[in-house]
């Protein structure tokens, strides 16, 4: 109940109370901040994937101001040796206000990363997106095979279909690349599973159809059971070590994620960073409510 409470009251606590949760989730504010938890996850043997916390857009300057911010950043992860890559949301660059001019300012990202050799990946959004992000991906992974991945949500009743419908992209000398994850939004009943088991269970069926059809499985999850039956079925299709890799999040269950990198796995943490702190780390306390917690710890302590 308490929980609850808190949940819906969250945006209007201080920040400084928000920061105090969430400077183990979240890089810093700055591209520097960001670099320098890059490096030290690299020494880990873990790679990353950048992302820049930005505000809802409403005008396609600022969907502009987000393509250069990432132009640079994509440049400056090159220029540091950073053994990592971008994630990019596609609302951040307009998706729901010009289509045509989102694809080719995400289509100047990819550019830019293909030119390094390096990749970018779509983040998947609440499901009007959807459509939009497949459309952009299938796009760009017919002009830069080796550089373009996207997200696919567990929880969404269609993500079978849509890999199905995606097998068309592959290449013998480009694998179709999809992060797999149970999806983050609060969706319609009608369209989304809701039950923790049924997710789990659609998310180790849409895995094994990837691993059955040669696709480079990035398996995003925190959750024990699930990593285990990854486990599992990385056993019994003996996928090679270089066709998937597990990711996590910044700073959630560091433990885990150094386990299976010793047992030799490849590890990815995405890593958040940037001013806008304040949205992404209510979201995030908002999504698993057990860490509301840690906001009650911290009004108490000092
Ligand atoms: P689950 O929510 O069951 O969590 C399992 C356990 O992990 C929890 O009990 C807790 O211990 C720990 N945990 C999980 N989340 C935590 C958190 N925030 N803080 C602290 N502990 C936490 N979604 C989406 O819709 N589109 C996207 O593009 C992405 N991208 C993405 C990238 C990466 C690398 C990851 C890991 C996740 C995403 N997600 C996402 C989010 C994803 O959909 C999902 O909401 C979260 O990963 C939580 O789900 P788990 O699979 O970890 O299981």
């Amino acid at each position: 109940m308490l929980h609850k409470i808190i949940s819906h009251t969250l945006p209007y606590f201080p920040p400084q109370l928000i920061w105090r949760f969430s400077k183990s989730y979240i890089a810093g504010e700055t591209t520097r901040d960001a670099i320098n938890a890059s490096k030290a996850l690299n020494r880990e043997n873990i790679m990353v994937t950048l992302d820049i916390l930005g505000k809802f857009v409403k005008t396609m300057p600022q969907a502009a101001e987000n393509r250069d911010a990432y132009l640079a950043l994509i440049r400056t992860i090159e220029a540091a040796g950073i053994d990592g890559n971008c994630s990019l949301k596609p609302t951040m660059f307009g998706l729901m206000i010009d289509k045509k001019t989102c694809f080719e300012y995400m289509r100047e990202l990819t550019a830019e990363a293909a030119s390094h050799g390096n990749f970018v990946r779509i983040d998947m959004e609440d499901s009007p997106c959807v459509d939009g992000a497949i459309d952009i991906f299938r796009r760009l992974k017919q002009e830069f095979p080796r550089n373009i991945g996207l997200v696919l949500q567990a929880y969404l009743k269609r993500t079978l279909s849509d890999l199905e419908s995606m097998l068309d992209l592959r290449r013998d000398d480009a694998a179709l690349n999809f992060r797999l994850v149970k999806g983050i939004y609060v969706e319609p009943a009608a369209i989304a599973y809701k039950d923790y088991h049924e997710i789990n269970a659609h998310f180790l069926e849409d895995l094994e159809f990837m691993f059955k059809n040669n696709v480079y499985a990035a398996i995003a999850t925190h959750d024990t059971p699930l990593i285990q039956g990854a486990l599992a079925l990385i056993d019994k299709y003996q996928v090679p070590k270089d066709k998937y890799e597990f990711q996590m999040l910044y700073g959630v269950t560091p433990k885990k994620r150094r386990e299976l990198v010793q047992n030799g796995h490849r590890m990815r943490v995405y890593v958040p960073f940037g001013e806008e702190w304040f949205g992404y780390s209510t979201r995030r306390l908002k999504e698993n409510p057990a860490m509301v917690k840690h906001i009650i710890k911290a009004l108490f302590s000092k």
